[in-house]
């Protein structure tokens, strides 16, 4: 992507657990780039789930996809509210991928409610690739953890550090 000089760097923050990256994140992310000049991940601490990754490893993970040089994505971690956060690092949007229409509810209400705490930050919806429509982190992980083949839904290096905590 090309950034025109004076122009503003555009900046969205892609918010979630990540417990861990799949393949569909990924595929979110890549989309984002064709829109944004860079995408920060922002990987939540206080998540209402209770994580297999800590967030270090979560970090980690999520690096590793895209290359340490990789000046377009960032992986930060968060605690507080994302659209403080977004402020935070001058983004004008947070992004969101949807997979299927039982989705919507959830991201409707998320988006409405990040619209009422802060107007200034807007939510991008993003549509998954097809491909990645049926998997979840926690399809992948209760797959893994019973010797499944999750080969093909996450990054080579998300499904070695899956084999590696469930020891099989
Ligand atoms: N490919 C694969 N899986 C995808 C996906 C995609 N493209 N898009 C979503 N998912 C899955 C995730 O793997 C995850 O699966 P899991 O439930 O099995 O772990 C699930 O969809 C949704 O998780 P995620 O996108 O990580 O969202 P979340 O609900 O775990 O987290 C936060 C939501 C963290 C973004 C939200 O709670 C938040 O913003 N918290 C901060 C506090 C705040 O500001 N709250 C809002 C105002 S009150």
């Amino acid at each position: 992507m090309h950034v025109i000089p004076g122009k503003e760097e555009t900046i969205a923050v892609y918010p979630g657990t990540f417990d861990p990256i799949t393949n569909g994140h990924v595929d979110i992310i890549k989309r984002a780039l064709r829109l944004f000049d860079k995408v920060v991940i922002a990987i939540a601490i206080n998540s209402r789930k209770n994580p297999l990754f800590t967030i270090e490893e979560r970090i980690d993970l999520a690096r590793n996809c895209f290359g340490t040089n990789n000046t377009r994505v960032e992986v930060d971690s968060t605690s507080g509210l994302i659209v403080d956060y977004a402020m935070e690092k001058k983004a004008c949007a947070i992004v969101r991928g949807l997979r299927a229409v039982s989705d919507f509810d959830y991201e409707f209400q998320l988006a409405l409610m990040n619209r009422k705490l802060e107007r200034k930050v807007e939510t991008v919806f993003l549509m998954t690739g097809f491909r990645w429509i049926y998997i979840s982190s926690s399809i992948i992980k209760d797959a893994a953890k019973h010797g499944g083949d999750i080969g093909g839904t996450v990054p080579a290096h998300v499904q070695a550090a899956l084999k590696e905590k469930y020891n099989n």
